[in-house]
This record gives C-alpha cells, sequence and structure tokens, in this order.
C-alpha cells in the first residue's frame, strides 16, 4: 500500500487521465486502446502500398507436379552437402496446395499487395521449347485469387530457380540464357498481363550471380574465375534489358517493368556533406556491375579500369538492351554498408563492421536501418527514378512458439519499426518509394540455410504446415491499418 506521500508524488507523476496507474497497469485496457485510438504520428502518403513478398522455390513445395521442370535449386539442394542439414525445398511451404488459405491470412492483415515469383520450370520445364500450361495455370490460379481479395499481385520472373536443362548447356554464362529469359518473360507477360500490372525481371543478380557462380555457396555452386564472373554478371544484366523489352512487347495491356535489386546499401557513418558525398559515390561505383549499369546503360571507366583485362566483353547493342529505361526501381534492403570520406583519388572507404556488430539470426544480416533512408535517396537522386518499392525488407529471429501458442519476435519488431521510421523520413522528404514488401508472408526455405532462419511475419510448423501469426504480423497489422507508425 503507499503511503501519504508517495501517493501524492504518485498522483503528481501520473496526473494526466490517460496516465492514470489502472491504465497504465491494466493490459486489457493497453490492449483494447491499442487496436485503434493511436493516430499515426509517422504516417505515410495515401495510396502507400503494404505488401509481403515470397519467392516461388522458397515457398512453393510440389516440385514434381503438374510437369514442372528440374531446376539448379532441386540439384543443388539435392548433392549431399550443400544445403543445411541437407534440407531442399520439395515440400517448403506447401503454398502450391495452400494459396488460399495462405491469402486468406494475407487478408487478414491487411496487406494491399503481394510479391511471388514464378517458377520457369512449371512454364517451361526446360527453360525453352514447348510450354506446360498446367504450369501457368497456378499462376492464373494465384492472381485471381488475389485479386478476388483486393490484394495487387506484383510478380517477380526470376527469383534464382533457373531451369537445370538450361545450366547443364553454361547457365548464365552463356549468353543464350539472357536470351531464353527473355523469351519466357515475354511468354507470361502475354498470358498475365491483363491482370498483373507490375512485373519485375530479376530478383538480386547480385546475389545469385555472386554467391552461385563467384563463392559457390548458392547453385549452381560454382567458383569462376574474374573474367567469366564479370560476363556472368554481363548476362544478367543483359537478361534484364532484354526481359524490359520483351515484357513490354508482348504484354496485352499497359504494364509497368522494373527489376529487384540489392545494391550495396551505402550509407555515410556521419551525416554531413563530406560523408554523404562520399556514400553516394561508393553506392554508384560498388554496384557498378548491377544496378549502376541497368540504370546508366554504361559501365563506369573505374569499373572496366579496375578489372582490366578481365572486364566483360560487350557490344553496344548488349549496352543499349541493358540501359533499356524501366518503369519503377525495386530495392532489396536488409543492412547498411557503412561509408566514410577517404583522402585517395576514390574519395571514400568501407567500413568492416567490427565484431560487436549487432546482426539479426543470419550472421550476414547486420542491422542498420538509415538503408532504408539512404539507399532509395541515392537511387532516386542519381538516376532520377520516379518510382521505387522496397521489394524486400525483413529479418531472420531466434523464433520460439511460447506454451501459449504465441510467437514473440520482440526483435523483429524492434528491426521493423527502426527500418520503417527511416523510410518514413524518406517518404516524408518526397523520395518517391511508392510500397513496401516485408520478407517474408511466411517462414520459408532460406537457400543454402535451409530452414535454419525464420524470416515470416507467420511462423510455420513445417510438420504440420500450420501458420501463427507472430507479434510482428501483429505489429505490421497495425502499421498498414494506420498507414503509418505511431
Ligand atoms: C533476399 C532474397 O531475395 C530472398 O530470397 C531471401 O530469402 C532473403 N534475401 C533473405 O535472405
Amino acid at each position: 500500500m503507499l503511503n501519504r506521500l508517495s501517493r501524492r508524488t504518485f498522483a503528481k507523476l501520473f496526473s494526466s487521465a490517460a496516465l492514470a496507474p489502472s491504465a497504465l497497469y491494466s493490459t486489457e485496457s493497453a490492449a483494447a486502446g491499442f487496436a485503434s485510438a493511436l493516430p499515426a504520428a509517422h504516417s505515410f502518403p495515401k495510396g502507400f502500398l503494404w505488401g509481403s513478398a515470397t519467392a516461388a522455390y522458397q515457398v512453393e513445395g510440389a516440385v514434381k507436379e503438374d510437369g514442372r521442370g528440374p531446376s539448379i535449386w532441386d540439384t543443388f539442394s539435392h548433392t549431399p552437402g550443400k544445403t543445411n542439414m541437407g534440407d531442399t525445398g520439395d515440400v517448403a511451404d506447401d503454398h502450391y496446395h495452400l494459396y488460399k488459405s495462405d491469402i486468406q491470412l494475407m487478408k487478414e492483415m491487411g496487406l494491399k499487395t503481394y510479391r511471388f515469383s514464378v517458377s520457369w520450370t512449371r512454364v517451361f520445364p526446360s527453360g525453352t521449347g514447348s510450354p506446360n500450361p498446367r504450369g501457368l495455370d497456378f499462376y492464373n490460379r494465384l492472381v485471381d485469387e488475389l485479386l478476388a481479395n483486393n490484394i495487387t499481385p506484383y510478380c517477380t520472373l526470376f527469383h534464382w530457380d533457373l531451369p537445370q536443362t538450361l545450366e547443364d548447356k553454361g547457365g548464365w554464362q552463356s549468353r543464350d540464357t539472357s536470351e531464353a529469359f527473355a523469351s519466357y518473360a515475354g511468354y507470361v507477360a502475354e498470358r498475365l498481363s491483363d491482370r498483373v500490372k507490375h512485373f519485375m525481371t530479376l530478383n538480386e543478380m547480385r546475389s545469385f550471380v555472386d554467391l552461385g557462380y563467384g563463392r559457390g555457396i548458392h547453385a549452381p555452386g560454382l567458383e569462376l574465375a574474374p573474367a567469366a564472373l564479370n560476363q556472368v554478371r554481363h548476362h544478367a544484366v543483359l537478361a534484364h534489358g532484354l526481359g524490359v523489352q520483351a515484357i513490354r512487347a508482348h504484354a496485352k495491356a499497359e504494364v509497368k517493368v522494373g527489376l529487384a535489386e540489392n545494391p550495396e546499401a551505402c550509407a555515410p557513418i556521419i551525416e554531413n556533406a563530406e560523408h554523404i558525398a562520399a556514400a553516394s559515390k561508393a553506392f554508384r561505383e560498388e554496384n557498378a556491375g548491377y544496378l549502376t549499369v541497368v540504370m546508366e546503360g554504361r559501365y563506369t571507366d573505374a569499373y572496366l579500369e579496375h578489372h582490366g583485362a578481365n572486364a566483360p566483353k560487350f557490344t553496344a547493342a548488349e549496352m543499349k538492351a541493358i540501359g533499356t529505361p524501366v518503369d519503377f526501381v525495386g530495392l532489396n534492403i536488409y543492412t547498411a554498408t557503412w561509408v566514410r570520406a577517404d583522402s585517395t583519388p576514390k574519395g571514400y572507404a568501407i567500413i568492416p563492421a567490427p565484431k560487436s556488430y549487432p546482426h539479426m539470426m543470419s550472421p550476414w544480416l547486420t542491422v542498420g536501418p538509415q538503408a532504408l533512408y539512404w539507399t532509395p535517396k541515392f537511387t532516386a537522386d542519381l538516376w532520377k527514378v520516379k518510382e521505387l518499392y522496397i521489394t524486400e525488407n525483413g529479418a531472420s529471429s531466434a523464433d520460439v512458439m511460447t506454451p501459449d501458442g504465441q510467437v514473440y519476435d520482440s526483435d523483429r519488431v524492434m528491426y521493423l519499426r527502426n527500418y520503417l521510421t527511416q523510410l518514413h523520413r524518406g517518404v516524408s522528404e518526397g523520395v518517391p518509394v511508392k510500397g513496401y514488401f516485408c520478407w517474408s508472408f511466411m517462414d520459408n526455405y532460406e537457400w543454402a540455410d535451409g530452414y535454419a532462419y525464420r524470416f515470416g511475419l507467420h511462423y510455420v510448423d513445417f510438420k504440420t504446415q500450420k501458420r501463427t501469426p507472430k507479434m510482428s504480423a501483429h505489429f505490421y497489422k497495425e502499421v498498414i491499418a494506420r498507414n503509418g507508425l505511431a
């Protein structure tokens, strides 16, 4: 019991009705107030597209169904020693069969949009040649179901699952793969463009090329020498450019075309003119082989000089195709690369992360919310981009299902809140980000890490396929409902 003095002090401290002890300590009233009363202090523009993303091989499963052909990820994940615990995407989230109930969960969260990818080998089991109508039908059903639930589909055409038949003929080392991608992309656009209005060509060129063809830790597991690796990079950006042209040429209605790239997210360690200029320069140069060449249609002088005899071989026509103007740029952003000004001719230096630097469950996922401010800003400023999306952002967390059947992923909530606050900072300054896709809608197959790291807003019990919204799903639902952050 409070004595007289402390009772008075207490009353003084909490003089407003809202802060009366009962309101402070009653979980019931806190929960009731949380649902609708609080305004969004950080509100986003009307119509801001709140979404979530997945990718075919990571969620679909059903790898042998309805005529799907094998991709390099089937081969790689079934090769002993390549993935954590030998995990494969054979079943994954079984989304191929559960897509309808998954879409109900999306609706429950209030998602305005959903980004999915098409599995190339469902549509063309051997990469080229005869299409497989049963494969495309899955995407027809998926798109129809999304639209019936007022969720706008955003479609990625390549999220790393290259047809094995094409890999056997050289994969991305061969220019033919760029052409094959364009034909496939045009075919899908022709059939979905009556309902899908936003297409992304390739997802994260920087990841699938560097990890799969440079470091050998993703499919197809190659460690190419520098010249061959640069040629693979070139074929990837060429595939993007040819893909943009093919989608526009074959679409049956007006569509917007872009890509989903994960540029090195250079950010100034101190926000003053000197370091900001260094970070902007670093952003352009560090991404010279991917986003910069796509936006400028040429390799920077520094890039060509740096690679010398190992620089990619290219023609003027290829460069023109690579630089085909896009309608929007999608950015996948997870970490920040901290940059400082430097007195060398380069003008900048990247600061290596100290051992104590905070990260999420995936060791590579260092925390840097300011990336969600600087990367869209640099992209818009450098290349005068008018439409941007955060096509991925999210975090792996050590999610535990507690006995009350909940997952209290407070670290993911904190991560999202901090990143979204930085996104809000940019948007309110006029950076033209039109939407945000949280990675991921549900836990899924995290490539070589298998099922070890969970990125979902929904917890998935992979034995039963039961989905449970985590605390972060409740948080994100609030963000969507308020169109902003408290
Ligand atoms: C980017 C990739 O596009 C996605 O497939 C992956 O699961 C997430 N990053 C998390 O690593």
